[in-house]
């Protein structure tokens, strides 16, 4: 199986309907082809993980990357591995704004959602995403 973690810029502002359907699709489709992954938005950043079979991964990320909804994709990372760190989630979500306006830190959202992960790089990518993107304002 493959890991693989990018990060990309939004064209326009990422609103609510625009994740909204970004999801929708997502979870569609990565249920059928058996990927799980995470999806971070924050500013007009987007921070991604897809994990699966290695031809699943590729075809999802060749798909994603033609999206003209986003541009200056680089990966920052791609892994093999034989355990996925986002198994329950055919796409999981964060942003910057608190669900439902809690108090709960984007600091802290971010470190529960990567407790799986142990890799220091990997981790760093989403604490600095953190950091640099997603504020409470
Ligand atoms: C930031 C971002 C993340 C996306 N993530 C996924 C994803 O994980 N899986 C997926 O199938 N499509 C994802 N998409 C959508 C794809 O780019 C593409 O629109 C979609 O896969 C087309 O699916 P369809 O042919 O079933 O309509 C993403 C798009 C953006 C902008």
């Amino acid at each position: 199986m493959q890991r693989l973690l990018y990060i990309s810029t939004s064209r326009s502002r990422v609103t609510q309907p625009v994740i909204d359907e970004i999801l929708r699709v997502s979870r569609r489709n990565n249920a059928a082809a058996g990927v799980t992954g995470l999806l971070i938005a924050g500013g007009n950043r987007f921070l991604q993980v897809l994990e699966g079979d290695d031809l699943a991964v590729s075809r999802t990320f060749d798909r994603i990357q033609r999206d003209d909804r986003h541009f200056a994709m680089v990966q920052l990372a791609k892994q093999t591995i034989t355990e996925r760190s986002f198994g329950s989630w055919a796409m999981g979500f964060a942003s910057g704004a608190a669900p439902g306006g809690g108090a709960t830190s984007p600091a802290a959202t971010i470190a529960a959602l990567i407790a799986p992960i142990e890799d220091p790089t990997l981790r760093g990518y989403f604490t600095g995403f953190a950091d640099l993107h997603l504020s409470a304002a």
